[in-house]
């Protein structure tokens, strides 16, 4: 899949738009080998299937696209229904689908995760993103970088190391066009350690999954120029400063969950890291309105992994999810 990033690694090698260390031309040279290891065949058993997919997929006129409240891509009468319905049929080799909604020709796909709730409680509170670039840490499917398109982003780059997501975007660009959005199949270990390039980094649903959230802190940091803002959202518990909760199993089913600070506690942590004014700008309870099964993701979700008589608690006992959303600056 190296040609779908031909336009990105222009954009990288372009030093004309890099400080005299021309960090992101050094990520250009690196990173076609990165990417096909990110989405080599013999390690990810289905994915030539998927990849077979995204091939397969029929070349339409998209008469418009809007990425700035929803992400609607051409309109059903882009296409006769023949056509609309083999875009659905390759759509769906690559269920399941989780972060969204969005619609395609008309094909709404309605995903576990309404993604647009998380976005509106996001986006007030960030510097605008009107000619900025973006990276999107553990973007999933990359359907914020795609809104952060949306809202302006000059430059969106996203990464995430799970090679159905990959694919899946590459669906939606598909229809898109050569628009300035790209998802790479790394994990944020596999970035340089100082690329100090972004102006917004973006760290949505990861940093509990990470073994050691300073090292995580740290690595985000290292995205930013000088300036740049974090976005940082994660699952809390409620609790005073000092307190984290590091379940010894599963968390809501999850077996890769390390910790679960309160807010102080990850306000502290953002400050020890180095980032300037760290600070919490929204907090909700994850609802099963907004994470749950639907025809794009058939498997259980969050109503399954709540607590059945006690929606307060998940299955194993621990706080239901909590989730927090934080900004801050890098020196
Ligand atoms: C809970 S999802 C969040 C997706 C999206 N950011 C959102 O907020 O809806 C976590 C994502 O992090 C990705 N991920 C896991 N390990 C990662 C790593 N080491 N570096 C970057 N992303 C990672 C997963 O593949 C997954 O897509």
């Amino acid at each position: 899949m190296l040609n779908y990033y031909q336009s990105l690694l222009r954009y990288l090698s372009d030093t004309s738009h890099q400080s005299k260390k021309q960090p992101l031309a050094e990520w250009a040279n690196r990173l076609p080998k990165d990417i096909q290891a990110g989405l080599c065949e013999k390690r990810y058993g289905d994915l030539k299937q998927w990849k077979d997919a995204l091939e397969a997929l029929p070349n339409t006129t998209t008469s418009m696209h809007k990425l700035a409240h929803e992400v609607a891509i051409g309109q059903a009468e882009d296409c006769d229904a023949e056509t609309r319905e083999n875009i659905k049929q390759q759509l769906q080799q690559l269920i399941p689908w989780r972060k969204g909604p969005m619609s395609i020709h008309g094909i709404h796909i309605d995903t576990e995760w309404r993604s647009d709730w998380k976005w509106d409680r996001v986006i007030p509170h960030l510097a605008p993103l009107e000619g900025r670039t973006v990276l999107d840490v553990g973007c999933g499917n990359g359907y914020h970088c795609l809104r952060s398109y949306g809202a302006g982003a000059r430059r969106v780059i996203g990464i995430d190391p799970s090679p159905r997501f990959i694919v899946q975007f590459y669906m939606m660009k598909h229809f898109l066009g050569d628009i300035n959005v790209d998802v790479l199949p790394i994990g944020i270990e596999a970035l340089p350690n100082d690329l100090q390039s972004f102006d917004t980094t973006f760290s949505m649903g990861v940093l509990y999954h990470r073994r050691s959230p300073m090292d995580h802190l740290r690595e985000l940091k290292a995205t930013l120029s000088s300036g740049g803002q974090l976005v940082l959202e994660t699952l809390l518990i409620d609790g005073k400063l000092g307190d984290a909760l590091v379940p010894e199993g599963r968390y809501a089913m999850m077996n890769n969950v390390w910790f679960l600070p309160s807010a102080d506690t990850l306000i502290s942590w953002l400050r020890k890291c180095g980032f300037r004014n760290p600070r919490l700008v929204d907090i909700a309870k994850t609802t099963v309105e907004e994470q749950r099964a639907t025809e794009w993701m058939k498997f259980h979700s969050l109503s399954d992994f709540l607590d059945p008589n006690d929606s307060s608690k998940t299955v194993e006992g621990h706080p239901a999810p909590l989730r927090g959303v934080f900004v801050a600056e890098a020196p």
